[in-house]
Order: C-alpha cells, then sequence, then structure tokens
C-alpha cells in the first residue's frame, strides 16, 4: 500500500500539476516571527501559530494539486483581553505577507432576513481589496511606460506635429516669445522644410523640459472622462456589477478641465496605465489571489457565541454563527468579478472571551477554528518595552511630532518607568484595556507641551519621573478621576 502511494506522488509529480513556488511563501515561520517581533512585544506563542498557518498555506502550494485541493487552512482562534495585541498581530502578518486582508467584526453580521451586512460581503469586500492590490502592482509595473506615453500626449498637446495643419500654435501662446514661433504660411516647399525642422527642434526642446519637470507650473486643458454617476448599492449584494453594465452601455462623457502640467501628467499617466494593464487578468488573479491567499480577520467572535436557546436578542447570535459557517467552511460566493471559492481563505478569530468560551461557539463552528491560542495581559514591563522597541513606538512619534515645532523632547529612563508604571496601576484599578492605555496617558503627559509648541516651548525638554508625576500622580491615584480622564 505504502509503495503504491509513493508511486501515485512520484507519477503526478513529473506532471506539470506541480505549482510554481510563490514568492509570499519565501518567509519561514521563524523569520515571520522575528518581523512581528519589530511591531509588537511578546504574545510569542500567538506569533508562532500564525507564522506556522502562513507557512503552511505555502507548503500547501509546493504540492501536487491533488493533495492540495484536501488540504484545508487551519483556522485560528485568538483569545485575549482587549489592547494587547490581536488585531495587530493580523494585520502585520497580512502586509508581512502581501495577503488581501479584511478585518470584520462578527457583530455587524445578521442572520438572513435581519437588518444588518449580510455574510456574503466579507468575500465580496475580500476581492476587492485583493482588485486593489493587484492592480496597484500592475500599475507600477508600467509606470514608466505610461509615463512616457502621457509625455508623448502633453506634448502632442502643446506642439503638434508637423504634419498636421492647425492654425493656431497652442505652445507659443503659452510661452510667448520664449521659444522663437514660425507662423508665417510658408509657400515653397523650402519654407514648408525649414517649418518642419524648426517644429522638430521644438519638440525636443519641449520633450526634454517635460522630462526634467521644468514646465510643471504651466498650464494645459485637457480632456478629463467624467465619473459615472454612483448607482444604487443594492445590486452590489447580489454581485451584480450594475456600474460596469451601465458603464459599457452608455457612452463614457469627457470634460475639459485647466490642470497645470504636473497633473495632467499624473491624469494621462493613469489613463495610459489603464489602457496598458488588462483587466481580466486582473481580475484573474485577484481571484486567485483572495482564494489562496485571502486571510479574513473575524473580530468580536466571543460576542456572537453562546445565546442558543436564549431570549430577545441573543436568539440571532446562534443564526449568525450558522451563517457564518458556510463561509468558513467553504463555498462559493458570487461577486461581480465572478465567482469565489473561500475554502481556502484563512480566518482568524479574535474575542476576549469574557462571559462566553470558544466552547460556546456551535460545534460545526469550533471544528472549522482548531487552533486556539491565548494572549497573555500585559504587565507593566510589557508596557514598558512597548513604549519603547516597536519600530515606530509611541515614544518615537511623539518626538518627531514635537520635533517638527522645534521642541526637543528627551524621554529618560526614569520618565518611562514612571509611564509605564502609572498605565499599568491605571489599568489594574480601572478597565484594563492594555497597550490602548498608553496612548491616553501619553496624551495626558504631553498635553501642555503639544498645545504650547511652538510658542510657549522650544529647545530641550526632559520628560523624567519627576515630569510624569507631576503631570499624572493626582489623577493616576483618584480612581473616579482616572475612570474619567485617562
Ligand atoms: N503586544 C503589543 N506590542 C505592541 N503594541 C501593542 C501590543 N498590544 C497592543 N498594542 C498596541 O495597542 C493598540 C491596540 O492593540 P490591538 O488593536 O491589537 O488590540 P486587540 O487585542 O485587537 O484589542 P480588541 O480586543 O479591543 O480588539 C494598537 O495600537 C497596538 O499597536
Ligand atoms: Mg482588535
Amino acid at each position: 500500500m505504502e509503495d503504491t502511494n509513493i508511486n501515485f506522488s512520484m507519477e503526478t509529480l513529473e506532471t506539470d500539476d506541480v505549482k510554481q513556488i510563490p514568492a509570499q511563501g519565501e518567509l519561514t515561520p521563524r523569520q515571520i516571527v522575528a518581523e512581528l517581533d519589530k511591531y509588537i512585544v511578546g504574545q510569542h506563542e500567538a506569533k508562532r501559530c500564525v507564522a506556522v498557518v502562513v507557512r503552511n498555506r505555502y507548503r500547501r502550494r509546493c504540492l501536487d494539486v491533488h493533495l492540495q485541493e484536501d488540504i484545508l487552512p487551519k483556522n485560528i482562534i485568538m483569545i485575549g483581553p482587549t489592547g494587547v495585541g490581536k488585531t495587530e498581530i493580523a494585520r502585520r502578518l497580512a502586509k508581512l505577507v502581501d495577503a488581501p486582508f479584511i478585518k470584520v467584526e462578527a457583530t455587524k453580521f445578521t442572520e438572513v432576513g435581519y437588518v444588518g451586512r449580510d455574510v456574503e460581503s466579507i468575500i465580496r469586500d475580500l476581492v476587492e481589496t485583493s482588485i486593489r492590490m493587484v492592480k496597484a502592482q500592475k500599475v507600477a509595473q508600467v509606470e514608466d511606460k505610461a509615463r512616457q506615453a502621457a509625455e508623448l500626449r502633453i506634448l502632442d498637446m502643446l506642439q503638434p506635429l508637423p504634419n498636421r495643419r492647425s492654425g493656431s500654435v497652442p505652445f507659443a501662446s503659452i510661452f510667448g516669445d520664449k521659444v522663437p514661433s514660425s507662423h508665417e504660411e510658408s509657400t515653397s516647399d523650402e519654407e514648408a522644410k525649414a517649418k518642419r525642422d524648426e517644429i522638430r527642434r521644438r519638440r525636443v526642446w519641449l520633450r526634454d523640459q517635460l522630462s526634467k519637470g521644468a514646465l510643471d507650473k504651466e498650464q494645459v486643458e485637457i480632456e478629463v472622462e467624467e465619473e459615472p454617476p454612483k448607482m444604487a448599492m443594492g445590486m452590489e449584494e447580489m454581485g451584480i456589477d450594475m456600474q460596469g453594465i451601465l458603464g459599457s452601455i452608455m457612452p463614457k462623457k469627457t470634460k475639459k478641465r485647466k490642470v497645470s502640467i504636473a497633473e495632467a501628467r499624473r491624469i494621462i499617466t493613469q489613463e495610459e496605465a489603464e489602457k496598458l494593464i488588462d483587466n481580466d487578468e486582473v481580475t484573474h488573479e485577484a481571484i486567485e489571489r483572495a482564494e489562496q491567499g485571502g486571510i479574513v480577520f473575524l473580530d468580536e467572535i466571543d460576542k456572537i457565541a453562546g445565546g442558543e436557546g436564549g431570549h430577545g436578542p441573543d436568539i440571532s447570535r446562534g443564526g449568525v454563527q450558522r451563517d457564518i459557517l458556510p463561509i468558513v467552511e467553504g463555498c462559493t460566493v458570487m461577486t461581480k468579478y465572478g465567482p469565489v471559492k473561500s475554502d481556502y481563505i484563512l480566518f482568524i478569530a479574535a474575542g476576549a472571551f469574557h462571559l462566553t468560551k470558544p466552547a460556546d461557539l456551535i460545534p460545526e463552528l469550533q471544528g472549522r477554528f482548531p487552533l486556539r491560542v491565548e494572549l497573555d495581559s500585559l504587565n507593566c514591563q510589557d508596557l514598558r518595552r512597548i513604549l519603547l522597541e516597536p519600530r515606530h513606538s509611541l515614544i518615537q512619534q511623539y518626538t518627531e511630532l514635537l520635533k517638527v515645532d522645534g521642541v526637543d523632547v528627551h524621554f529618560t529612563e526614569d520618565g518611562i518607568d514612571a509611564l509605564a508604571e502609572i498605565a499599568h496601576k491605571v489599568n489594574c484599578n480601572t478597565e484594563n484595556i492594555g497597550a490602548r492605555r498608553l496612548h491616553t496617558v501619553m496624551e495626558k503627559v504631553l498635553e501642555d507641551l503639544l498645545y504650547d509648541a511652538p510658542e510657549a516651548a522650544s529647545g530641550q525638554v526632559d520628560i523624567d519621573r519627576a515630569y510624569v508625576e507631576g503631570k499624572l500622580s493626582t489623577i493616576a491615584c483618584d480612581e473616579d478621576m482616572s475612570r474619567f480622564i485617562l
């Protein structure tokens, strides 16, 4: 039996079934965690978990297609209190692997028939994101070409080619006597040739000026396509592209606009890029990417857990879960770009699960989220590190912001200690909102400085323990006050 198995896989491997290794699979789990470490402090277990799942998708894609079909993604539930990095991990991860990503709140969805969003819109939004990503990439690929084409079009506007007979020379009217003009009607062949040469010379000169950006501020009149009026959204929901249908029936309206050459270059480059990219290819690639690489972050999943057989609004919780189920389990959703399969889309659910447990989800849904990972609540040390370590940390952000107005803030070690301690203390005494507390604390500490700069504050300001406590200690010690202010 084993032998046949091996033969089978060897045989299929030799055919062309093996998919090309995608670029996004390059990061190994360890590398993914190392990248996430640059932005998120701690939560190692959650990072490991998502890293493995993402790598598994890449591993799967290197297998033979028949086997691929049977390997479904292992969806994750992240369990942890608010503000400890659940969303941040998912968001950074999606950026890292360049995957189409959307974040949705599970509580936004309703059972079919009730007012609210229907769950299929998750997949539609994901495809929309994917289309945008693929399109941006394609546009970037053709940008040079499109820019050249645009400059040529602008050049033609400023100085049409010699064989075209046009009464006025727009270029001359714009630049006046900067360049010698040739208005005299030529009759003899020689004169005609001289004129053509002159125009050519002028085009060469203009082209050079254009590409140097020397004419960017001059005005030109261009024709731009008018945006078709936005249609009612209802049709979207059914996967019908009314916009597209109407757009192809109705003639495109254009209008004239006077814009600077820089702006004209931007608009025309866009138009040219649009012509250069193949929209069918974009759609095809985007759907493939959404299906195979898409990540859906289902936030607040705990809020729809439980409630089976309950009263009032609870009744619909089970219903929403049951509606989400087919999407998570794998189904085909009609979108305006065509049918999209949700089978291999990765779902990362997250919730605090204070009042409910993952076991309160309906069993079918539990089964589709086999990976559970808990995030730790943040202690004082974690908060201190979050202030300092992540790329573009809060401290760095405020330092740079104030630098703009000539204030050189310097956070001392004991000042940072004090910030973390107070944030932690307020988290313990009132609601624990995790790292979000740092935002309120920082805002409060720097409130005056942010207001006073640049008139009443400048030069170096040390934010040390005394400074922090001076601004905060009365508030932080009073529970009621900190409830309102921090
Ligand atoms: N471990 C961490 N390291 C660095 N920054 C963090 C960490 N945890 C939270 N933050 C910061 O705190 C803010 C809130 O984090 P995030 O949105 O990830 O919270 P969450 O866990 O999704 O909470 P909620 O359950 O309320 O959605 C973000 O600005 C994030 O950068
Ligand atoms: Mg969140």
